[in-house]
């Protein structure tokens, strides 16, 4: 049987710490050198461990990363009766057999956008769910209005009151869907319910990410029969029962692509294992463009930086484009590139949070609308600053790595929410970093 007592007591306790404000300091200035193992990717975890209430039986997740949003997930799936089982750090089972509701509200799910994703698997398996409307980074208004198109389509009731929605169905039935954005939480969303609607799904438009994929490939190991994820296409007939599977996550090409940044601005000599180098085609082919050298080979990477770092321009574009979730890493990098660069950011309206912590180290950028443009400075110099946001987080992180003297981040727990731990994998290739 499931040890849920010692589970539920384990996160209990780190739900409640995770809320603590947290500080760490840097001490800059010094070249990173060594390997650093990447652990699995966030933002497919988020959908897999949601997904799991759609099988209706044992599920066992490997390469699981151990971040807060993991564990807010897990405890959402326990209060709604599944159990749950961690072996170590990177490997959970999750029994939905027992689950009979999904549910979320406001003390269990305010910070995690990743909530919508059980108003799709709860339609799928119980024709209904009640979820609070999705919290996450505030970087931009972060409508759900294509996800609710697309329940809709499948011919379910969507209600919006007291800021809980409701998502509600006699029965599921498949349609032709357009997403007029091209948006990943949608495109799983929808993938999710309509794998258990009768008949078949068609999602134009779909979200292209790694991690699509990732979904799709979960679902079709428990029974969906999905095809085209990784297009703009993709067609899912839906299934009566789905079962318990086994599955391992992909590597986080987001986490991948920050500790690249950072190896590229310490002047670093940094080998990345346990990756999918195809995923990272956008951010290495613009690293090489500023003239920092990688060398691949299979399933590692290894990023060596030099002083002669030229600036450059950044768009951020859907996948394959370059992603946005790495576009404030990048800033960072940019801000003591040689020259002028610019960054726009096409994905989100409000990612810019972090270019004035930026600026009190000195950094020389300058926001118009979508744009921001960075004049490269010789150094950034250490100083008190507040993340925002998880990427923010990290684009200070790597702004205290490479200033002159100590930087203090405020609310570093944002950063926990994406990179499980950055803090002993940062030391272990040289960083100074201590939580105070
Ligand atoms: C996911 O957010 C990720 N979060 C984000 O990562 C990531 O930046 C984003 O995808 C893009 O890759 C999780 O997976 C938990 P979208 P999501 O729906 O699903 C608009 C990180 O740092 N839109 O692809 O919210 C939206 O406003 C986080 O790890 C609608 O207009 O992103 C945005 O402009 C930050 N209507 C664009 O689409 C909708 O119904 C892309 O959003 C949905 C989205």
């Amino acid at each position: 049987m499931y040890s849920v007592l010692k589970t539920t007591r384990r996160w209990w306790i780190a739900d409640k710490v995770s809320e603590y404000m947290k500080r760490i300091q840097i001490e800059g200035g010094r070249r990173l050198e060594g390997s650093v193992e990447i652990g699995g990717f966030k933002n497919s975890a988020v959908a897999l461990i949601p997904a799991t209430i759609l099988a209706g039986g044992l599920c066992v997740i490997d390469n699981l990363p151990d971040i807060s949003d993991v564990d807010k997930l897990s405890q959402i799936l326990l209060n709604n009766g599944a159990k749950i089982k961690r072996q170590g750090n990177k490997t959970i089972e999750i029994d939905t057999s027992g689950i009979e509701k999904c549910y979320a509200d406001y003390d269990m799910a305010k910070e995690l956008r990743a909530s919508y994703y059980l108003l799709g698997a709860g339609l799928g398996r119980f024709k209904k769910a009640k979820v609070i409307f999705p919290g996450g980074c505030s970087i931009g208004t972060r409508p759900i209005d294509q996800h609710i198109k697309g329940f809709e389509a499948l011919g379910a009731r969507v209600s919006i009151e007291h800021g809980i929605i409701s998502v509600e169905a006699e029965k599921l039935v498949g349609a032709e869907i357009y997403l007029d954005v091209v948006t990943v939480g949608a495109t799983i969303n929808i993938m999710l319910a309509a794998s258990m609607a009768e008949g078949v799904t068609t999602i134009e438009n779909a979200a292209k990410e790694p991690h699509i994929v990732d979904a799709a490939n979960f679902l079709n190991c428990m029974g969906a029969k999905i095809k085209g994820a990784g297009t703009d296409t993709i067609k899912i007939k839906g299934v009566d029962k789905l079962r318990g599977c086994e599955h391992s996550v992909i590597p986080d090409q987001i986490e991948a692509g920050t500790y690249m940044i950072l190896a590229a601005a310490t002047k670093g000599d940094v080998t990345i294992t346990n990756i999918i180098p195809k995923h990272l085609e956008a951010i290495t082919a613009k690293l090489k463009e500023m003239g920092v050298k990688i060398t691949e080979n299979g399933e590692m990477l290894r990023v060596e930086g030099n002083s002669a770092i030229k600036n450059i321009n950044i768009k951020t574009l859907v996948y394959p484009g370059f992603p946005t979730d790495l576009q404030q890493p990048m800033t960072s990098l940019l801000s003591i590139a040689n020259g002028t660069g610019t960054v726009t950011e096409t994905i989100f309206e409000g990612r810019f949070k972090h270019v004035g912590e930026l600026k009190r180290m000195g950094a020389n950028i300058k926001v118009e609308g979508r744009i921001a443009v960075i004049q490269g400075v010789d150094k950034l110099s250490g100083a008190k600053v507040e993340a925002t946001d998880l990427r923010a987080g990290a684009a200070l992180m790597i702004a205290g790595l490479i200033a002159e003297g100590t930087t203090e981040i405020e609310n570093a727990q944002y950063i926990e929410r994406g990179y499980s731990f950055y803090r002993e994998k940062l030391i272990k290739i040289g960083a100074k970093i201590t939580e105070i």
